[in-house]
């Protein structure tokens, strides 16, 4: 028997019935974030191109937090919404299109360009390990927006899941950056002072963070987590072995506020231009003007092709809300290149170490993998690279063949993101070069000093689990007046130590070719003027140094850097080397200085402090056992100095 209610409440019962079962129907859907909308739920795409602010916006951003997106789609934020206005007119404001990457681009650890079924395993030949291992299980994110402004602005930022967006909930990362906070109506104001140099930042929503933790003690550990059940490396608790090695925001939110171009990086649309039609490219092997022009728009090449630029075109430009899935190779011999505009160049329809010779599947090759950027270098040449943000790269994000002792590299206002997989390094930096007001995300060896007459400034370096932020090593080589100044280093994320390729601020690998050869050390080269001025590193962060000496090295200066924290000493992250290697062989025992081994070391390290402590040679605070970590032992006591 029906209980004595009216008809009425029979029908309310049944409306509320059909709506529990289709919100249980589409619950799945939901938390799968399998949703293709390419409107923004309050998005409303009303942007401003004047001379004092411009944003823009994709018409065809999906939101799809787990699968490739489709071939003319943008991936959106699935989480966060901005708009942006003038300071002096602050209600007026202007959406700016939130884009997103997410680890191995919803692609999996796959072997063929655009087949999901074809897992990457060691017996189809082809090596799995990516260094992507929990991140997807626990819904790992990088978001970002980029506009132009030449006065100070307001940031409104508003996130979709309700989260708190009170100023106190927030941290801005580099933290010196001042940028005033408020809130009203649900979003967070960030007032963002304009710099002429632009600012690169992170948003970071506190109760949106992770720390990763590793397994325990030794070399070969790996990350854990206790979020999701099926996923990679799941423990149900931590417990004392399982350290803290990292923090960082799950979803991350990258800032990117760029002063107008000035008309160097601008080509003129009239003059000797191919403009590129938005959808699939082919055929820029036969173009014969000189510069390439991606307007707004959507752009592919698929996960099988890049461009490969015909002899004649010198400039590719990716203007505001161009977005190009690809990666770009010059044939010009001309000795002005350039890659400039505010669009971004995507790796994301690649797979890891797409090989260029074997159908662009995952073969790790150093010589023909695909590069983001590439080209062949004629005496002399300069590249300029300005503006753009590069996203996804699959591999080191840049290699050159030719001439490389005279291809100097000028590049400002450069952004790389979404570097999830292992191998991707910052860009080249071939002699004379010029790099600054550059944000990295990256994997691998970040700044990369490997020629002389370099000088790089105003980096901001968000740091993944391979190899140290500055690498000068792997060959023996004669370096002299190299540079790196003024970095923030926003976060760093070290599962463990590596013996022949430390993992430090600034380190150098032992020699590429020991395994092939007995090439080691060669005491006739010699490094000499290389200087690492103000840095700051904040949270966890690994040692000061991580050095196999290949060379002599006569003066060496580290001046005015500072360390927060220092990484767990289970990792051994946190703890400096200086590791003499001779006939190419590792010696443990850290050997006197032998006749194969070079024999100075110029090293000064000059206002170096750990937290509030500034750790000093006299101070005694330095050794291995002390806060300083500097684990320079031995026969080299007499050579080097802490001051
Ligand atoms: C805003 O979105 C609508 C509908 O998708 C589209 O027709 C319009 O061109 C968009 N405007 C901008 C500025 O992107
Ligand atoms: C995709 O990869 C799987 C596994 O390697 C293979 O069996 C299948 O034939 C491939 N599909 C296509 C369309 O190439
Ligand atoms: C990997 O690529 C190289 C060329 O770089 C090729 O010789 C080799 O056969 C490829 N390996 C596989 C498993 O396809
Ligand atoms: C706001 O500042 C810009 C300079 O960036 C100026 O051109 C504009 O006139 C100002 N607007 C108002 C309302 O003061
Ligand atoms: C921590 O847990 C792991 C298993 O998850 C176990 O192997 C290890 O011994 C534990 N360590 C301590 C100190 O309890
Ligand atoms: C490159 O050009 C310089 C002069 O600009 C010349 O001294 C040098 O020999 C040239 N190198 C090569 C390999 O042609
Ligand atoms: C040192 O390198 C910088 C940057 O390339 C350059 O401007 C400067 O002239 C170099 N100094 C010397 C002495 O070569
Ligand atoms: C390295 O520099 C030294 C002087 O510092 C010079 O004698 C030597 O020839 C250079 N070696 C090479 C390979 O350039």
């Amino acid at each position: 028997m029906l209980p004595n209610l009216s008809k009425r409440t029979y029908g309310l019962l049944a409306i509320l019935l059909a709506v529990i079962v289709a919100l249980v129907i589409s619950l799945p859907m939901i938390y799968s974030g399998r949703d293709h909308h390419s409107d923004h739920e309050t998005g409303n795409n009303r942007t401003i191109a004047s001379a004092n602010l411009q944003t823009w916006w994709h018409t065809t951003g999906e939101i799809n937090t787990n699968a490739p997106v489709a071939d003319g789609n943008v991936r959106q934020s699935h989480l966060y919404n901005i708009q942006v206005a003038l300071a002096n007119s602050s209600d007026d404001f202007y959406d700016s299109f939130v884009y997103e990457t997410i680890p191995r681009n919803g692609n999996g650890n796959i072997q063929i360009p655009g087949n999901l079924s074809s897992v990457c395993t060691r017996s189809s030949g082809c090596d799995p390990d990516d260094q992507i291992t929990i991140e997807p299980d626990i819904g790992v994110d990088m978001a970002w927006t980029q506009f132009l402004y030449d006065s100070d602005v307001v940031v409104r930022i508003s996130r979709t899941d309700g989260g708190s967006v009170a100023p106190n909930n927030v941290i801005i990362r580099p933290t010196t950056l001042e940028v005033q906070r408020d809130h009203k109506h649900h979003a967070l104001l960030l007032t963002v002072p304009y710099s002429e140099h632009g600012q690169r930042f992170s948003v970071e929503f506190q109760d949106n963070l992770w720390e990763y933790r590793n397994a325990g003690p030794g070399l070969e550990s790996h990350y854990v987590q206790n979020r999701n059940p099926d996923g990679l490396h799941y423990v149900s608790s931590y417990n004392d072995s399982m350290p803290v090695v990292g923090r960082e925001p799950l979803n991350a939110l990258l800032i990117f506020a760029s002063p107008f171009p000035a008309s160097e990086y601008v080509p003129d649309e009239a003059a000797d231009t191919y403009h590129v039609d938005p959808g699939l490219v082919t055929g820029l092997d036969q173009v014969s003007q000189s510069v390439v022009y991606f307007g707004p728009g959507v752009y592919w090449f698929t996960g099988s092709a890049h461009a490969v630029l015909s002899e004649s075109v010198t400039w590719v430009y990716l203007a505001p809300g161009a977005y190009v899935k690809g990666a770009i190779e010059y044939h010009s011999p001309s000795l002005d290149l350039r890659a400039t505009g505010f669009g971004v160049l995507s790796g994301e329809q690649y797979v890891y170490q797409a090989n260029t010779v074997n159908g662009y599947m995952n073969n790790k090759s150093d010589t023909t993998s695909l590069k983001m950027w590439h080209g062949y270098s004629a005496n002399g040449t300069q590249w300029t690279v300005h503006g753009v943000t590069m996203n996804a790269p699959p591999f080191n994000s840049m290699g050159l063949v030719g001439d490389l002792h005279s291809f100097s590299v000028q590049a400002s206002d450069y952004k790389q993101v979404g570097a999830f997989f292992g191998q991707t390094d910052g860009l080249q930096m071939y002699p004379d070069s010029h790099v600054r007001d550059v944000f990295y995300h990256v994997g691998d060896d970040c700044i990369k000093t490997y020629y002389s007459n370099v000088q790089a400034e105003r980096m901001t370096v968000w740091k993944t689990s391979n190899a140290p932020i500055v690498q000068f090593g792997w060959y023996a080589r004669n370096l002299s007046n190299v540079t790196v100044d003024s970095v923030d280093v926003i976060h760093t994320r070290y599962i463990s130590q590596s013996a022949a390729y430390p993992r430090a601020l600034v380190a150098s690998a032992t020699n590429y070719r020991v395994e092939d050869s007995t090439v080691g050390a060669d005491v006739s080269k010699h490094l000499s003027d290389f200087t690492i001025s103000n840095w700051r590193a904040e949270g966890i962060s690994p040692a000061l140094l991580g050095i196999n000496p290949l060379q002599n090295i006569d003066t060496m200066k580290f001046e005015d850097i500072w360390i927060e924290e220092l990484a767990p000493h289970t990792t051994l992250v946190d703890t400096s080397t200086f590791t003499v290697f001779t006939d190419g062989v590792r010696d443990n025992e850290q050997i006197a200085l032998g006749e194969n081994s070079p024999d100075n070391l110029g090293l000064v390290i000059e206002n170096f402090y750990v937290g509030d402590e500034h750790i000093t040679l006299d101070g005694d605070n330095w050794d291995s056992f002390s806060l300083g970590r500097l684990g320079i032992s031995g026969s080299y006591q007499d050579r080097w100095t802490a001051i």
